[in-house]
């Protein structure tokens, strides 16, 4: 799959077109960027992490019945996938106090919430990525109520697969982001699901092993990417 001209490049990743119109290339850069941009950093090694976790993540995901963009690992750092357009929500799914939750609704971090919860960020950097809910997704034109309807299911179903996986490497699911884009009449799970997307504990410890060691300047960003790795067992 040969790579031609960059379509974009992001905080993480950078996106380039293939001969083929439906297929696209992902390159995943070891930087990393926090609070919509303001805090930037490189953490060694990174991008080989989430391109292999997040496709290691996808095999699993679409195993267990939920359609995703991934063609092919090409190599280290280089993913072909399918070309979607991205529906323009963050879905977030939540079983565990942490982060804007735990600041928004004075919810003591670490608490393990009675149910999962659901919620969509509209993906609009001028508006700050506003919190909407479904009927608002639906005004505002970013999906339909029959996506939304998939959407849901399939984020409760991503939570249910890989919870139960990363519990059995002794790893908490706090949290997790995902987006979805649709191809040929489809919906699939798109973007990346890494440590930059996922908030990952250790079970016993509570260990932050994600993004939120360089969010919170707690050190060690590379080890602890490494470490979720490690016991993924992914080479
Ligand atoms: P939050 O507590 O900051 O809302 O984050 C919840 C989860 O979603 C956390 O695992 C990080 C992930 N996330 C992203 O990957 N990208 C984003 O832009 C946001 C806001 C959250």
């Amino acid at each position: 799959m040969e790579k031609l001209e960059q379509l974009y490049e992001g905080k993480a990743k950078k996106i380039f077109r293939t001969s083929d119109p439906y297929i696209l290339v992902i390159e995943y850069k070891d930087d990393a960027a926090a609070f919509h941009g303001e805090k930037k950093g490189t953490i060694l090694g990174k991008g080989i992490i989430n391109n292999k976790m997040s496709n290691y993540t996808m095999s699993l995901l679409e195993k267990n019945g939920v359609p995703t963009h991934l063609i092919r690992e090409l190599n280290d750092r280089e993913t072909a996938v399918k070309k979607v357009e991205i529906v323009p929500l963050e879905v977030i799914v939540r079983n565990v106090s942490a982060g804007n939750f735990a600041r928004r609704l004075g919810v003591e971090e670490g608490k393990k919430l009675p149910c999962p919860t659901l919620e969509f960020l509209y993906k609009d950097d001028a508006l700050g990525d506003p919190m909407v809910n479904s009927y608002h997704a639906v005004a505002i034109g970013a999906a339909t109520f029959e996506e939304i309807d998939q959407i849901t299911k399939y984020a409760f179903l991503i939570n249910d697969v890989m919870s139960k996986y990363f519990k059995d490497i002794g790893i908490l699911l706090v949290d997790f982001k995902v987006e979805f884009g649709r191809y040929r009449g489809q919906l699939l799970l798109a973007d990346e699901i890494s440590p930059d997307t996922c908030r990952l504990w250790d079970i016993n410890t509570n260990e932050r092993l994600d993004k939120d060691r360089f969010r919170r300047d707690l050190g060690n960003e590379t080890e602890a990417c490494q470490e979720v790795f490690r016991r993924l067992g992914i080479r």
